[in-house]
């Protein structure tokens, strides 16, 4: 079986964002893959250094996000990035293989710093492509399931692999170069209209959100701004709605952009199905959701038996590195 590496930063809770660009995905990749969910809680910390409890808690939050939309965790490993060590090891040497201008000329980095407001960027976000490097590589990843923002980084783990092994390996391969596999689906906006559904943009459903909270957030979601009254036509083309429609009620979403159109659907009601179709969705994630929120043991054992899984072959990694690098152990 080919082994497929993700995982999330750990700083709240995972949106329908996660869901539609990753989540479901990975539901589906499972069965046929050695599956390695990673738990990125030393990531969470180049953006969140300064709320360690939310990182904390969020180490639960996001295992049992995972769990709730149907990882099945005797099939997965699930575990935690600061309880492996060689993961740090390899992030430093790797390190030396990477120009400081290639990560600063790296897009998805320019856009994160711009959301967040950084103008001079800290070492340890600057360099989280190589640490996410080391992510990929230390169980010798084969593929990577991620949305397309990600693409740049999979690039820079290639190029940090091939490096590797040009100047170390004598022939042979050490590091793997891990492959992407981008999502089917685009990126989900955020209800406000935004380009991305995102947690620090508060736009965003949670998996997590009770069936009142999504109504609310659906009832609040942009529409066609020009449409005022019922009986103006609408243009689902500037609705954010109808976006939704198109990945939540695929099977009506033409018909339902005909009737926006010709005004035969009211906003109040369009809203009311798209709620009703999400809810449907996140409803069997809900029950399995309550399951684990109550059995915090068994998710506590989910994570400690994955990292020692993870670690061990970790440990293996960073032997085979050593010896390439002719450190001596
Ligand atoms: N950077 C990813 C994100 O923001 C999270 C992540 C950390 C990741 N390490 C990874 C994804 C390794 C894939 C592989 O979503």
């Amino acid at each position: 079986m080919k082994r497929i590496l993700t995982g999330d930063r750990t700083t709240g809770n995972l949106h329908l964002g996660h869901y539609v660009g990753s989540l479901q995905n990975r539901v589906k990749l499972q069965d046929d893959y050695d599956t390695f969910i990673l738990l990125a809680d030393i990531q969470a910390l180049t953006t969140h250094f300064e709320r360690p409890e939310l990182i904390n808690s969020s180490i639960y939050d996001v295992a049992i996000d995972n769990l709730s939309v149907g990882l099945d965790p005797n099939k997965v490993t699930i575990f935690q990035q600061s309880k492996i060590p060689s993961i740090a090891e390899l992030t430093i040497f790797y390190s030396m293989l990477v120009s400081v201008n290639s990560l600063r000329h790296n897009p998805t980095i320019k856009t994160e710093a711009k959301q967040y407001g950084y103008d001079d960027l800290s070492y340890g976000f600057l360099g989280y492509p190589v640490s996410q490097t080391a992510d990929i590589t230390f169980c010798k990843a084969d593929l990577v399931p991620v949305g397309d923002d990600q693409i740049p980084h999979i690039e820079q783990s290639r190029k940090i692999a091939r490096r590797f092994n040009d100047l170390y390996g004598k022939g042979e391969i050490i590091i793997k170069e891990p492959e992407i596999l981008l999502s089917e689906n685009s990126r989900l906006m955020g209800l406000d209209g935004n380009a991305k559904m995102g947690k620090s943009l508060g736009n965003a459903i949670y998996l997590s959100d009770s069936i009142e909270e999504v109504n609310k957030k659906v009832r609040a979601a942009k529409t066609d701004i020009n449409r005022i009254k019922v009986s103006d036509k609408g243009n689902p083309d500037i609705c954010t709605v109808s976006k939704y429609h198109k990945v939540f009620n695929e099977g009506e979403y033409k018909n339902i952009c005909d009737m926006c159109k010709n005004a035969s659907i009211g906003c109040v009601s369009c809203k009311k199905i798209l709620g009703d179709k999400i809810n449907n969705l996140l409803e069997p994630f809900r029950e399995k959701r309550n399951y684990y929120e109550n059995h915090k043991s068994e998710v506590k054992e989910i994570i400690i038996s994955g990292s020692e899984k993870a670690n061990k072959i970790g440990n293996e990694t960073v032997k085979e590195v050593k010896s390439a690098m002719n450190i001596l152990i």
